[in-house]
């Protein structure tokens, strides 16, 4: 059974190269939803065992996690190489680690294998009984033909999977086709991931990277995808770069008229439901259940991102329902 948890907020996630120590510096003066050190394509086959010690040490460097980092994550190299195991053994005893992203996950086997590890490799924290019970959650990469085809089985193969992640580059290798501007060649894998997870009731779900990421058309680019993934079930992206935080931040949040209407649906909704009234209308629209639920759920989202929905219900406290 997957983990349930809907308090995860994870809109950036950024990768910062372990092999890089100026970036490794520079991570923890960032504001992020996740910061996911890297030890996968960031880093050449020759410096891994490098820069898995300079990342040992430097998640050793510091107590806890800085406040304005939600999530400190590591993404070890794909369960198939011979660097997986070195990097889970040097990795998961870690304090500070909160997340494992697993890369080229290709069947459930991957993330048993990985669910194996962290029990052994960090026992009190995934044992029920301790008091240290505070499992490291696993984010698995879905990049490939293989993994599309295998969703159902991949999202119930462990019970510390908290989110998928989709990576356009590698898919697009696998099934040797190119990125294109609309990309509407990832429509179908996009939507299954995004349905997948919420069918097994993963709370994460993060779109593909946008690689362009200088200037007013990096911008531009970064801002049209964040839509897009959010319009087809996304809560989340990755980002290679510390200028794509807080446009990824601002547009997987609640925007403001979104959280306003949200406010004025829950306030009004509980006016009705005291008069006994299922559905009613708002600016001339029908609201009913799934309405009201979907306004109640943007409303504890908007609270997570730190929107003031205490002022908007004062606001909107008269609100009726027409
Ligand atoms: N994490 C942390 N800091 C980063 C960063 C990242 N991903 N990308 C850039 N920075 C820092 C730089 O160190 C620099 O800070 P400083 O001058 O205070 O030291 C600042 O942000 C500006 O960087 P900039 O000069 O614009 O970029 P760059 O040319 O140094 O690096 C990339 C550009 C693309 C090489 C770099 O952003 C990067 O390596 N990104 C991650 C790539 C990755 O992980 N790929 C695999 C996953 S898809
Ligand atoms: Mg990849």
């Amino acid at each position: 059974m997957a983990a349930k948890s809907s308090s995860i907020l994870r809109r950036a996630l950024l990768y910062v190269p372990a092999s890089s120590p100026r970036m490794l510096t520079k991570s923890l003066g960032l504001t992020s939803d996740n910061i996911t050190y890297d030890l996968e394509d960031s880093v050449t086959p020759s410096a891994k065992p490098s820069a898995r010690h300079a990342l040992q040490q430097h998640l050793t460097s510091f107590p806890s996690r800085p406040s304005s980092i939600r999530e400190l994550g590591v993404r070890i190299n794909a369960i198939t190489t011979p660097f997986a195991l070195a990097d889970l053994t040097a990795l998961a005893p870690l304090a500070t680690v909160d997340a494992v992203v697993i890369p080229k996950v290709n069947s459930a086997s991957d993330l048993t294998f990985a669910t194996d590890a962290l029990r052994h490799l960090a026992l009190s924290r995934h044992d029920p009984a301790s008091p240290d019970h505070n499992p490291i959650k696993l984010i698995a990469l879905i990049e490939s033909a293989r993994a599309v085809t295998d969703l159902r089985e991949i999202c119930a193969a462990s019970p510390y999977l908290s989110g998928l992640i989709f990576a356009a580059e590698d898919f697009a290798l696998d099934l040797g086709i190119t990125r294109s501007p609309s990309l509407s060649e990832f429509l179908y894998a996009r939507s299954a991931i995004a349905t997948a997870a919420r069918a097994a009731n993963l709370p994460s779900t993060i779109d593909l990277v946008c690689t362009s990421y200088r200037g007013a058309e990096g911008l531009a680019r970064l801002e049209e995808e964040c839509r897009g993934g959010k319009g087809m079930g996304f809560n989340g992206k990755q980002c290679i770069h510390p200028s794509q935080i807080e446009t990824v931040q601002r547009l997987f949040a609640p925007g403001e008229a979104e959280a306003e209407w949200a406010v004025r649906v829950v306030v009004a909704d509980e006016k009705a439901a005291k008069a006994g009234r299922g559905a009613w209308t708002l600016d001339g629209a029908m609201i009913d259940a799934p309405v009201v639920g979907k306004a109640k759920s943007i409303v504890e989202k908007a609270k997570m991102c730190d929107l003031d929905v205490e002022g908007l219900r004062q606001k909107w406290k008269d609100q009726e329902p027409e």
